[in-house]
């Protein structure tokens, strides 16, 4: 299912770094394509890596539609954030999407970083974009039921119910997902299941975690469109790093 990222202000926020840094681009955790295909639409190289064979494939379905020259400018490989290791270098590495809370131990957390690191040049940057935990959330606790519609790229509508389950002492949410069809007369389809664990990151933990995988923080994006943030837990938690401790 391909979520229309039309409007979106994490791409946005992305193309300009990738305007301001410039190119070749790593992706980790390329999924959909959402933030890799702007970003090749705007002239830059980009290498998508993700783990699951089904996520490329779909990328590569949906690039079938972009002109040659864009095509030409993404490059696909399946690897594993946590073991990445390319032998190149590149001057933007970035992880949008909350795939870093996919990693689900600390010790996941640093080998995806320095994995990060590895790959970028000396002046480079890394970002990564995931949401700062809901800490209402968390005191409400599991079980809390969401619905939303959307629509796909093709044009196909979907309505998305979703369970959360905390695990505040694991720092995990598990998110049960049933997804169903919209048909052209309101009927719903059948329901597909998917259920996928995240480890939430709190900011402070993000800062130590950086300081141990001799990165250090450039910039913590709380707000899009000014960079600001009004405390630690508001807006989204967007790291910018270099190289350094
Ligand atoms: C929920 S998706 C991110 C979706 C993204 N927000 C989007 O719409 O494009 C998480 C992605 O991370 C990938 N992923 C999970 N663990 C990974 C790992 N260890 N290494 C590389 N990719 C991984 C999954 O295969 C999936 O494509």
């Amino acid at each position: 299912m391909l979520a229309d990222g039309a409007g979106n202000p994490a791409i946005e926020h992305l193309r300009s770094l990738a305007a301001k840094y410039g190119g070749p681009v790593l992706q980790i955790g390329v999924a959909t394509g959402l933030f890799a295909l702007p970003l090749v639409r705007d002239g830059h190289e980009v290498v998508g890596i993700d783990l699951s064979e089904s996520m490329l494939g779909a990328v590569r379905g949906r690039m079938t539609t972009e002109p040659a020259d864009v095509q030409q400018r993404l490059t696909l490989e399946t690897g594993d954030m946590r073991t990445l290791d390319l032998g190149r270098r590149f001057p933007l590495v970035t992880m949008p999407g909350n795939v870093f809370l996919y990693n689900l131990t600390q010790r996941d957390q640093l080998a995806t970083l320095r994995a990060m690191r590895r790959h970028l040049t000396d002046d480079g940057v890394l970002v990564i974009d995931i949401f700062t935990p809901d800490l209402r959330l968390l005191a409400a606790g599991s079980g809390s039921v969401q619905s939303h519609r959307f629509r796909t790229p093709e044009g196909a509508d979907y309505v998305a119910e979703q369970t959360v389950l905390v695990e505040p002492l694991t720092q995990r949410e598990k998110l049960r997902m049933t997804h169903r069809r919209i048909g052209p007369d309101g009927v719903l389809g059948p329901a597909l299941f998917t259920e996928m664990t995240m480890r939430y990151v709190y900011p402070a933990e993000m800062l130590l975690l950086l300081k141990v995988a001799k990165l250090r923080l450039y910039e913590l994006v709380g707000n899009y469109a000014t960079g600001q943030r009004k405390s630690a837990y508001d807006g989204p938690q967007v790291v910018v790093a270099t190289r350094g401790e």
